[in-house]
Parts: C-alpha cells; structure tokens; sequence
C-alpha cells in the first residue's frame, strides 16, 4: 500500500515500511526503510552547516541529507545514482503517480505480481534547467517484504547527453554500525559467505567479467552486526541483472552509510539523443527483523512467486541424468541408450544429452556455432535419439552454448565478424572460444532460429543453456549493457517460443546465477564441484539468496572427478537430494549396491521434492564456521520437514551435538520416517535440538523427515 500524506510518501509491505519526504525545496530525501511503523510524520533531519560544505541558492546543504536519487557535484559530493559526462546536474521533486499493478522495463527482465497485491510509485525528478527527467520507480507487494526498485532517465535536453554512472537504486542511512555479507568466488566454489563490519570508506561487490560472474555474486546484506539467523535486521540487496553489476557501500565522513546497486559504472557509458531514455536494471530490497533465515525465506518466497514465470513455477522438477561426467563428449548412440534403460529401471524421469553432440565437437576446441547434429555419434540424430529415449519411458533434455562460437566451427569461418572483437586486437581466446556479438540483429537471429528448429523438431523436454568464458574485447564502454539486453531479447524470444520446455541456465556450473536469468529459466547449475563436501559450503552459500528451486544439484561418482574425495552414495544422494535432484555419472559400471541405493534415492525424492522445492528453507549449522552443516526445509503447513546434516570431518573421541531444528509447528508432535517412525515433540526438536547421530567417519550425513502425527 502507498500513501502520500504531507509531502511525505509511505510505502508498505507485508511487514516493512518505506518512507520518503520531499523538502521544501524539492528534494527527495530517504526517511526510513526497515520494520513495519505507524504511519506519522518522522522527525527531520536538521539542517546542519558543518565547515567545508557547500550550499545551493536554496540553502541546501545535501551532502549532510540521506537521499532517494543522489547526484554529485553541487552540494552532494558523495557517489551518485546517476552521473552524466560534462554536466553537473540538480534534480527536484516535479510530479508522481501512485498505481495499482506493476508494469515491466523494456529490454530488461523484472519481478512481477499476478496476484493484485502489487502498488507502484513513480516519482519524477527533474533538472528542468538542462531538460533532464529522472524517474524512480518503486514496487510493494501486500503480501512480501521486498520493496523494487529501479531508474529511468529521460533526455529532454534537445542535445546528445552522456549517462556514465547509472545505478538502479540508492538508500542512505543515518548509521554505519553494520556488518555486510556478500558471496564471493571462483569456478568450481561459488559463493562463499564474506563477512566483514563495515568501516569509512567505499567497498564494492563488484564484477567486470561479462555476466554477473563466480566472483561476486549481485547479492549483497547489510546487517546488524549480532544478526544470526533468527534475529536481528537484516537487509539484502539484490539486482535482477545478469551483465557488469555494483553494489557500492560507503561509509562517509560522518558515520552514514550509503548503499548503491546497478550496473558496474566502470566500463559504462550511453549517450541519450533528445528525447531518448535509458532504464536501469531492477534492484530487490528485502529486510526482515528475524536475522539472516528471515531475510532469506522473504526472498525465496518472492523469487519462487515474483520472479520465476511460467509453465515450471509451480511444478516439480523432473530427477535427470545428464551425460557430461559420464562421458563427456565420448560417446555413441547406444552408450546414450544404455545409460537411459537403466535409468528409467532407476527411477530417473529426465535424459540430457550434455556437449559434444553437434557439428565435429569431439574435444573443446572445435563447432560451437554449428548446432547441427553429428550423425557419426548419433545416426537417428536429435530427433531420433529423443524419440528413442521417450520410448524408454523418459524425457529428453539437450545442452546449448548458443551465445558462443568456436574459431574452428562453419559459423566462424561464415561470418568471423560475428565474434566480439575491438578494432586492430585478434580476440583473446578462453576454453577455445569467442563469443558472439549479441548486439547484432542477426546474430539474435541466427541463435534464436537454430535453438527453435531443435525445439519444434524433435521431442526435447529440457534445455541446458550454457556459456563457458568472461567478455573480452568489448569494443566500446557500454558494451557489456548493451550484450545483456541482447542476450535477453534471445532468452525471452526462445522461452516464448517453447513455453513447456525446462530451461537450465549454467555458466561453467554457477557463473551467471542472478535473478536475471531466473526471470526466463526457473533453475540453474550450481557449480561445477559436485563434491558433496564442498556442495555442502556451495549450497548453503547459494541459499542466503535463491530459493532451493532453483538449484541443480547431482550425484556424481566417488572419487569425485574434480576433488577426488571419496564420498559414500548417501552422503551424494542428501546434499543432493536438498536441491533439484539429479545424476551425473556413468551408471553402467556401478555395482549392484550402488544402483539400489540410486533407486531408493529416486524413490525418497518423489516423497520429499515438493516439501524440499517449494518448503521454507531454514539453516541450522553453518559449516564456515564449524565442523557440519546443516538445513532444514519446513512444509508451508508445517506437516512435514526435511532434515539435512553433514558432518564434514570425524573427530576422534568426539561428542554428541545437538542441532536446534526450526520452523515446526510448536506444541505439535511429529514422526520421523527415516528412523522408524520414531516421535519427537517439536518443542523439544526447536528448543532443545537433536543430537546429531552421525555414523563413523569423514564426510557423512544424517538426514530425517519429520511427518506430524
Ligand atoms: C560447463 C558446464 O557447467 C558443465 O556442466 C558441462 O555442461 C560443460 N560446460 C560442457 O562443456
């Protein structure tokens, strides 16, 4: 609900308030975000002349104001929201509109409300001197605790002007008493939790590689400093944007704080012709009062409802088994065929046929681009190897790297200016690729029309959307924006175009997991590292922001292909079982114990995938700072729960711990099924925990599910 009463606007959500004032020069100044609050007039902010500050013909003095829309250079000189070449410029408060519903941003994916709960601001901003209009935009759902946010400039101006800084949303606060935790990482270990308190100066999350990255993820909280995860305020700030991101935190001279997220302002740049405008990605705030598990189950909720679309919203996620660690691009028609007989004797529903089925891709240095099938490895070719595996009685799924193309491919040596590339420097290679210039037309084109001829003519059920290497060679600043929305027009025109169709993104594992992507594909790869050990770290690193929905996680073989640890099959089959279950090795030649231990794992992921997928996720052992991990997934009616623990190392002359699960229902009684039935109170489960019976040795699990009674 939004109300604007005295100048003031109140924005609220299912348990927050926002709230804005305009002063009486005109301009939008921040008054709170956090906890639900009456709805009353707030204190302002005195005004306060401090030596070396410097004030406008109005008397303003913003560099002491916390402010919705910052500029820089007048009498604000911390970073802004929007900074233009050659110019200073001053926004005030011209006019705004309050409406129900939420609408979309061209070009760029955004969350949206099918529910009637959504309520929208629009706040125009104006520097009517030079003729520049800026709008904020500002979305609260009813039933959520995520305000969005993002920006709009408009170039009334009636000359060219140059936007080279362009964040999507800014919030200050009167305090810098905050820790901030962001997720950092590498190919094959995504997603770390860093924490550190907060101190004067600036701090950036921040990515130049392409897409949002391993390295920083465009998800970062501010918290308390004493926040865990059942108390203490919590914020996050997450961009729906899958380009160069920022988020900047700046704590200034006098201990305030400003957060500022959007697009990486180094390596941007747009010049608006009269009359043009320019939008900014979208940026999700969430704050919730209970600790970082409040924080997190707010925004699952609003990804799983406001952010993934479409046919698989709702719907399970089909148990897959895909080839790539099973034989990577060795192999034939029957060794496809083998593997998928006996994994529907298994249980399995899904078959994805990984790389290497297409033009002459034996090895990663040859054919992205020629999305034609290789009828040596596959005779009856996609149309008849899917038929095939549909016969079986599974579904077929197939991997694409569309927006990649190989030097040695027939599309590289047809059209060679296709590939990204700046004047007078040959294109760095990684993985032996180039990529595509995804802001050409036809290259668009061409991607969208050899995806869709795949999925219109043979039964594919699945898609697996890869893309193996950073941006390089990006001829002007501004590229890589320009990139996004065409990768974006190529998401939305193939997704449209097979509605039913699953669609995985992956990014050498977990290198572009953003909502972005979310917005088109319901899931996507996690990382690469399928060792249930370091899964364990990856996932509940991953979980702070994305909702278990939107994790593939499998079951690989021990000793793991990357790691080498040798796990035991449980162990693989829980950490996976805690996000969309799946196998990623050559069942073949695995023995007898193993492939029964496969079909029970099938068997307990029918039982528990709707609770593990869709439930609220509650973590309950961090395994960064201690020797086990551990989660829990609670049904919405609070009936039935999962359990997860892995202890990571066995401890000689060790003792037994107690893990405190959440979330049941209190008073209520439950059994679980994975230990003869056996009945716990939930008061005791949440307030006194259970022990932790873990068998002997590294690397194992103990899991439960809780069923009332
Ligand atoms: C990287 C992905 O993350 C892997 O799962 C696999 O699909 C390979 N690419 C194939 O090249």
């Amino acid at each position: 609900m939004i109300n604007f009463v005295d100048n003031c606007f109140f924005l609220e959500g299912k348990d927050i308030s926002y709230v804005m004032r305009i002063d009486k020069a005109g301009h939008l100044l921040g008054c709170y975000f956090g906890r639900k609050i009456a709805r009353a007039a707030m204190q302002e902010v005195p005004d306060r002349f401090y030596c070396w500050m410097s004030w406008g013909e109005d008397g303003d003095v913003l560099d002491e104001k916390p402010q919705e829309a910052p500029t820089y250079g007048h009498t604000d000189l911390r970073c802004p929201i929007v900074s233009f070449k050659d110019r200073v410029c001053v926004l005030k408060y011209k006019t705004h509109r309050i409406y129900d519903g939420k609408g979309e941003i061209e070009g760029l994916p955004s969350s949206y409300d099918d529910e009637g709960k959504a309520q929208t601001l629009e706040i125009d901003l104006e520097d009517a001197a030079q003729g520049i209009l800026v709008t904020l935009f500002y979305t609260v759902f009813d039933n959520r605790n995520t305000v969005a946010r993002h920006i709009e400039v408009v170039n009334n101006s009636g000359e060219d002007v140059t936007v080279d800084a362009f964040y999507s949303m800014c919030l200050d606060f009167e305090r810098s008493d905050f820790a901030e935790t962001h997720f950092a990482g590498r190919w094959g270990m995504e997603r770390e939790k860093v924490t550190s308190p907060l101190r004067r100066g600036s701090f950036c999350v921040s990515n130049a590689r392409g897409g949002s990255g391993h390295f920083m993820n465009p998800f970062v909280m501010l918290h308390d400093c004493g926040a865990n995860e059942r108390s203490g305020d919590v914020y996050s700030f997450m961009l729906v944007y899958s380009g160069n991101h920022e988020t900047r935190i700046d704590v200034d001279q006098r201990f305030r704080t400003r957060v500022l997220q959007g697009v990486n302002p180094f390596d941007f740049e747009k010049t608006l012709k009269s009359g043009e405008k320019l939008s900014s990605p979208e940026s999700l705030l969430t704050f919730s009062h209970e600790g970082f598990g409040g924080m997190s189950r707010a925004l699952h909720e609003f990804i799983r409802e406001n952010i993934v679309r479409g046919y698989w919203k709702k719907r399970e996620r089909p148990i897959l088994i895909n080839n790539w660690e099973a034989t990577y691009m060795n192999f034939d028609e029957e060794k496809v065929l083998s593997i998928a007989r006996l994994a529907k004797k298994l249980g399995i529903e899904l078959f994805v046929l990984d790389d290497g089925w297409f033009g002459k891709r034996n090895y990663d240095d040859s054919s992205l681009g020629d999305w034609y099938v290789n009828y040596e490895k596959l005779p009856s070719g996609i149309t008849g190897i899917a038929e095939r595996i549909e016969e079986i009685g599974l579904k077929f799924g197939l991997w694409f790297e569309p927006e990649m193309v190989s030097p040695n491919s027939d599309l590289y040596r047809a059209h060679p200016d296709w590939a990204i590339h700046a004047k007078k420097i040959a294109p760095a290679l990684s993985r032996n690729q180039l990529v595509l210039d995804l802001t050409k037309k036809e290259v668009r084109d061409f991607i969208v029309d050899a995806v869709v001829t795949h999925l219109k003519e043979a039964k594919i059920s699945y898609v697996k959307w890869d893309y193996n290497r950073y941006i390089t060679d990006m001829p002007y600043k501004g590229y890589n924006f320009d990139y996004t929305i065409g990768l974006y027009d190529i998401f939305d025109r193939i997704t449209s175009a097979a509605p039913e169709v699953l669609f995985e993104g992956c990014s050498g594992g977990g290198g572009r997991f953003d909502v972005g992507v979310l917005c088109y594909m319901p899931q996507i790869w996690t990382s690469d590292n399928t060792d249930a050990i370091e899964r364990v770290y990856i996932q509940y690193g991953t979980s702070f922001g994305y909702p278990t929905s939107t994790m593939g996680s499998h079951v690989t073989a021990s000793p793991n292909e990357y790691t080498k640890r040798q796990t035991p099959m449980k162990t693989r089959g829980d950490v996976a079982l805690s996000g969309n279950f799946g196998y990623e090795l050559d069942i073949t030649k695995l023995n007898d114990e193993d492939l029964k231990a496969i079909a029970q794992q099938t068997e307990q992921c029918r039982e528990v995938r709707r609770l593990v997928e869709f439930g609220d996720f509650y973590r309950l052992a961090d395994p960064f700072s201690g020797n086990i991990g551990a989660w829990q997934v609670v049904s919405g009616d609070k009936k039935e729960s999962f359990v997860c623990m892995t202890r990571i190392m066995f401890q000689s002359n060790g003792y037994y711990q107690f893990i405190r699960l959440d979330g049941l229902k209190k008073g209520a009684f439950y059994k679980d099924t994975y230990h003869e039935d056996r009945i716990y109170s939930a008061d005791e489960l949440m307030y006194r925990g259970v022990i932790a019976d873990f068998p002997h040795g590294d690397f194992v699990t103990y899991t439960m599910r809780l069923v009332e009674v």
